[in-house]
């Protein structure tokens, strides 16, 4: 991995800003202007990114060799496998208003339900994954510009608004991760005394 200073940068807001998460591997990188809600319910495993302007919120797990892009949000409750690239400008959303406020139609926010993307998937630039959607399947991908209006199962390739699956993609053997993996561990909380 060729350092250059900007990329030293980010590797050192990302071991200090790492010191307060959850859990952090190395390295971890983050770009300027991130918006971290829930730094201590943030887990990062081994070799992540975090591009410029994201907001992640909490509970959210980035798995090993995994990147969330520049200007990307990332709703509460998120689990990103491994070796996942989240592209830039997605919208990755957990919760919605309620519209029942009769004087007000974006009520109070609530959270529908938590979102899991399975190892090996590449979502494209400007997709947003709406609240309903609980599972993106292993090494799917997403193009860009696509609206995930339900799951998606693995090994497709899904695009469009709605987004629908347009073909099977061929199986790929599953490679060894970058040291343990923080997604297919035991909730963080119930390990806390090993660490
Ligand atoms: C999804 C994607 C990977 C498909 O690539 P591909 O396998 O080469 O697919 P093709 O280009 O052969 O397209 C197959 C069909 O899907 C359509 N299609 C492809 N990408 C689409 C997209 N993002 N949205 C809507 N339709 C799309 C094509 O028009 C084509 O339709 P047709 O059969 O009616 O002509 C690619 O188009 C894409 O969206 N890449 C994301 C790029 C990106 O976000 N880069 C960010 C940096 S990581």
């Amino acid at each position: 991995m060729k350092l250059s200073f900007s990329k030293l940068i980010t590797i050192a807001r990302g071991t200090l800003l790492g010191l307060f998460a959850r859990r952090a591997g190395w390295p971890v990188m983050i770009g300027g202007s991130v918006e971290l809600k829930g730094l201590r319910s943030l887990t990062l495993g081994n070799r992540v990114m975090i591009g410029s302007y994201a907001v992640v919120g909490r509970d959210v797990v980035l798995g090993n060799l995994s990147s969330i892009g520049r200007n990307t949000y990332v709703d509460n409750g998120v689990t990103i496998g491994d070796r996942v690239s989240i592209s830039r400008n997605c919208s990755l959303v957990t919760s919605t208003h309620g519209s029942d406020a009769p004087d007000r139609r974006a009520g109070r926010a609530r959270f529908v339900s938590p979102l899991r993307i399975g190892d090996g998937c590449w979502i494209g630039t400007d997709v947003v994954i709406l609240p309903q959607v609980t599972e993106i399947g292993a090494y799917t991908v997403v193009g860009a510009g696509a609206v995930v209006t339900r799951n998606l199962p693995a090994n497709v390739l899904a695009v469009g608004n709605p987004a629908r699956v347009i073909r099977e993609l061929p199986p790929l053997p599953i490679t060894q991760p970058a040291g343990r993996s923080p997604v297919s561990q035991p909730a963080p909380d119930t390990q806390a005394d090993e660490a």
